[in-house]
């Protein structure tokens, strides 16, 4: 996110647009915290993970009385357009205060989960795969030395993106996702073609918004029935939203930097801007909100075929 904020307040100065930085995002809005943003002050952010600008979940943006707070202080402040950086949550927002208040605002996708539709890729996502593909390399040396079934799970509340880009990244043997229906006998099967290859240890990788529920209670259940190996479980957890971004991530995010300001110069408004087969494009608010993005079949086979 570091590097899509200097992209823009860069790409805006050169259009002699002047910026200012909401700290913790429409809740900053709310409470009128705000910086000027100057080129120097978006110097040395490029390799840093996370936002300087800090992020937050406002619940008061949620509500109509703290949006009018927000409109308010956007116009004592002089403020012209809005641009969001966020997932799918601060799309929504976004696309509720353009229409309330007719106001221009253009949205940058930042999620680790790579669940905004319109894009091919969101910010952070490049960068958490490269850190959980390194982790499993890691923890598969614990599993290949001691014949160990290992669990890891890895974010992605309602997609299964990151898991299944993880898996075929990690060499997993199997994955469980949210977009598809699980069962124990499927994964003991997998281990059983396995077994009969000769494998003595597996990695499964599970996305922690599968219906089926958490890692800890897929390892227990394959445990009373299955004891062929000994499962272990780890959970990635937050250790896959931080760190510094990748080079994909960095030129990803300045691009839309700059394509978010190109838009707004443009006036082309309440806009997603998104990178699909390596050109810049926009999507409507309404679209990318109603929109849910689905994994890609075409890797979902791939890693069927390639996991055994
Ligand atoms: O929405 C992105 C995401 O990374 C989800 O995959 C995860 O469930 C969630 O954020 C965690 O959010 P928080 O840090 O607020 O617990």
């Amino acid at each position: 996110m570091n590097a899509a904020i200097r992209s823009v307040v860069r790409s805006a100065l050169y259009n002699n647009i002047e910026c200012l930085g909401f700290y913790r995002g429409y809740q900053g809005i709310i409470e009128d915290d705000c910086t000027d943003l100057s080129l120097r002050s978006v110097s040395k952010i490029l390799g840093q993970g996370g936002t300087f600008l800090k992020s937050a979940r406002s619940l008061e943006f949620m509500q109509k009385e703290f949006r009018d707070k927000a409109y308010d202080n956007l116009i004592k402040s002089g403020v012209e357009a809005l641009i969001v950086v966020g997932g799918n949550g601060s799309i929504a927002g976004a696309q509720v205060f353009s229409e309330e208040f007719n106001f221009p605002v253009i949205g940058i996708p930042a999620s680790i989960d790579n669940d905004v539709y319109g894009t091919d890729n969101s910010i952070g996502f490049d960068t958490a795969l490269g850190t959980i593909a390194e982790a499993i390399d890691k923890i598969r040396d614990t599993a290949r030395s001691h014949n160990r079934l290992f669990f890891v799970e890895v974010m992605g509340r309602d997609c299964g993106n990151l898991a299944l880009h993880a898996s075929i990244a990690s060499g997993a043997c199997f994955v469980i996702l949210p977009e598809r229906k699980f069962q124990l006998v499927d994964l003991i099967k997998r281990l059983e073609e396995g077994k009969k290859l000769n494998k003595n240890s597996s990695i499964v990788v599970v996305a922690e918004g599968n219906t089926y529920g958490p890692s800890y209670k897929i390892a227990e259940e394959l445990s009373r029935v299955y004891s062929d190996y000994e499962a272990k479980v780890t959970i990635l957890g937050h250790l896959q939203r931080g760190g510094s971004p990748s080079s994909f991530d960095r030129v990803l995010a300045s691009r839309m930097g700059m394509a978010a300001v190109e838009a707004l110069k443009l006036k082309l408004f309440n806009k997603v801007v998104g990178v699909m087969k390596n050109e810049v494009v926009y999507t409507d608010f309404k679209q990318v909100v109603s929109k849910q993005k689905d994994i890609d079949s075409h890797l979902y086979r791939l890693n069927e075929i390639i996991s055994r």
